[in-house]
């Protein structure tokens, strides 16, 4: 099955409520969030208190993207504020505190991911593969939404899958950037299952209908 995720950087933030709550009537299965710290990447978004403020308005899976350095410090406050998957960079911390930040994650109850820069090569994953509910491939680099696609992380996402289907299959496969009508094709293709949609779903005439032509 083919999950989208709207990414709501791109979601009319003076009217954030009424944005979240037409989600799920236009089909989204999770609804995406994005967290920078304007260390880890040069921008800076929104934090736990605005997570805690859409979980009270949304039944959807929040799926929280951490694009902050050292995520440890900072995931036990992202999981109490209600996240449904959290997700931490390979890039932010040490391979050890990445794996601690992914069992505190799990014991709290909250599915695990780690995210992966375009420049960063499959492999990178798979110390962490065991602990993860999701991977997220970024398809551009993180940071700012409407981007555009790159093309050449396909061979990186098709890696990835076939980790994911030789050693932990249940786990999720994401992609984040850039993805519209076309190169949500591309990504399914490459094998994966979850698309992250921001300045495409949100400027959609029909956001409902952008939902059906990327997952059917
Ligand atoms: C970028 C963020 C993305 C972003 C995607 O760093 O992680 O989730 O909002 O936006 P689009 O879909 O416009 O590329
Ligand atoms: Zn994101």
């Amino acid at each position: 099955m083919i999950k989208i995720a709207p990414s709501i950087l791109s979601a009319d933030f003076v009217n954030l409520e009424r944005d979240i709550r037409a989600l799920s009537g236009a089909g989204a299965h999770y609804v995406h969030v994005d967290v920078m710290d304007g260390h880890f990447v040069p921008n800076i978004t929104i934090g736990i208190p605005v997570v805690a403020a859409i979980r009270k308005i949304t039944e959807l899976p929040l799926d929280v993207h951490l694009m902050i350095d050292r995520p440890l410090r900072y995931v036990d406050a992202f999981c109490k504020a209600g996240s449904d998957i959290l997700t931490i960079h390979v890039e932010a911390d040490t391979e050890d505190n990445t794996r601690k930040a992914l069992e505190k994650i799990r014991a709290a109850g909250v599915r695990a991911a780690i995210s992966v820069k375009p420049k960063t090569p499959a492999e990178a994953v798979l110390p962490f593969l065991p602990l993860c509910d999701l991977i997220l491939v970024m398809t551009v680099e993180p940071g700012f939404g409407g981007q555009s696609f790159m093309e050449d992380m396909m061979p990186k996402l098709q890696k990835i899958r076939a980790y994911i289907d030789a050693q932990n299959p249940a786990c999720e496969l994401e992609v984040d950037g850039g993805i519209d009508a076309e190169t949500a094709q591309i990504c399914r293709k490459n094998g994966a299952n979850v698309l992250v949609a921001g300045s495409a779903y949100f400027g959609a005439k029909d956001p409902a209908q952008f939902v059906r032509q990327v997952t059917t």
